[in-house]
């Protein structure tokens, strides 16, 4: 009696064991962005990659655009707590957890997307996905979005024409000094109240990319966007090392092959789009685009460049120098 008892015991563990091997490991990728942007349409590749490589009866991953599920001020949060598995936030938005992201801020540093890109493939910029490892996430790969430029009700020539003015920022104190550098009233707002806060004046302006202006209708409420490509707006793919760790190590191989395919993927359309984003912004007639000339730019340059000085303890001056050596 006892051993058919202990049969039927291991038997019912081991169909128990086989149910729980067999369910599919689910990643839900959380993030704020439209889906036509290049972090949406990268999301979406690295989606489709894997059920095609693993099938969805080993990973299923779910993608969660437009703040959906968190904003990013929740997002890295609900990510220790196992709540979401995988995220792309703006480099601005890590401050909390590291120091040294905020390199991505400096006003004015990389002069190209090319430099961004040459500094991120790095090895300092190696060395910066595991930035936040102490922290419990892991950095598994850098994307594209692209320049900043800056948009306002009024159109921004010289620093003296941002004084008094109210911008939203990502969070970062890096960009408070950049604004308060030019006598500005920076605000720390999530992504999602940004279209409002510019409709109903709360605010009168807000720095981001050519695809994040057009694919959130920034442009529609804002007349002026000077083309100031004055800062990087890229993003870090991260996940939890709790998450990472439990995976088996041909699982982790398979998703990071299929996460690089699709962030340069993401890339590619970042390229693409930073020129026809700005280009159907022009045709709207909804926004003025505002060129500046090299003397007005260099205004802005002088105003904003002592921001690298007041964070240069924190970030390191070598990892700001390696960051500048990459323009050349
Ligand atoms: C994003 O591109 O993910 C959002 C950027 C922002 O908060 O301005």
């Amino acid at each position: 009696m006892r051993l058919l008892a202990a049969a039927v015991t291991t038997l019912a563990l081991s169909f128990g064991a086989q149910a729980v091997m067999a369910a599919p490991i689910e990643i839900k990728f959380s993030h704020v962005v439209a889906e036509n942007t290049p972090k949406g349409q990268m999301a979406l590749k690295f989606r489709d990659l894997v059920k095609e490589r693993l099938g969805d009866d080993k990973v299923v991953v779910e993608v969660f655009p437009n703040s959906q599920l968190f904003g990013d001020n929740k997002v890295l949060e609900a990510m220790l707590l196992g709540d979401v598995q995988m995220a792309a936030p703006a480099l601005s938005k890590f401050q909390k957890y590291t120091d040294q992201l905020q390199v991505f801020d400096l006003p004015f540093l990389f002069k190209d997307m090319a430099a961004v890109e040459r500094f991120q493939q790095g090895p300092e910029g190696q060395k910066l996905l595991d930035s936040l490892r102490k922290k419990g996430l892991v950095g598994l790969g850098y994307l594209h979005n692209g320049m900043k430029q800056l948009s306002a009700s009024e159109p921004m020539r010289v620093p003296a024409d941002a004084s008094g003015k109210k911008f939203r920022i990502m969070t970062s104190d890096v960009l408070q000094a950049q604004f308060e550098a030019v006598d500005a009233v920076p605000l720390k707002k999530p992504f999602s109240e940004v279209f409002t806060l510019l409709q109903t004046k709360a605010i009168d302006g807000q720095e981001n990319t050519w695809s994040n202006i057009y694919s959130k209708k920034f442009f529609e409420v804002q007349p002026y966007i000077t083309e100031s490509n004055h800062g990087v707006l890229d993003y870090l793919v991260v996940t939890s090392t709790e998450f990472w760790m439990s995976l088996d190590e041909s699982v982790q191989t398979e998703l990071k092959k299929a996460l690089d395919e699709a962030i340069a993927y993401g890339n590619d359309i970042a390229g693409k789009k930073t020129e026809e984003d700005k280009q159907l912004i022009i045709e709207s007639k909804r926004s003025e685009v505002v060129t500046l000339s090299d003397a007005e730019r260099q205004q802005w340059v002088e105003a904003m460049k002592p921001v690298w000085k007041q964070f240069e303890d924190a970030i390191g001056a070598d990892l700001i120098k390696a960051a500048e050596m990459s323009n050349q």
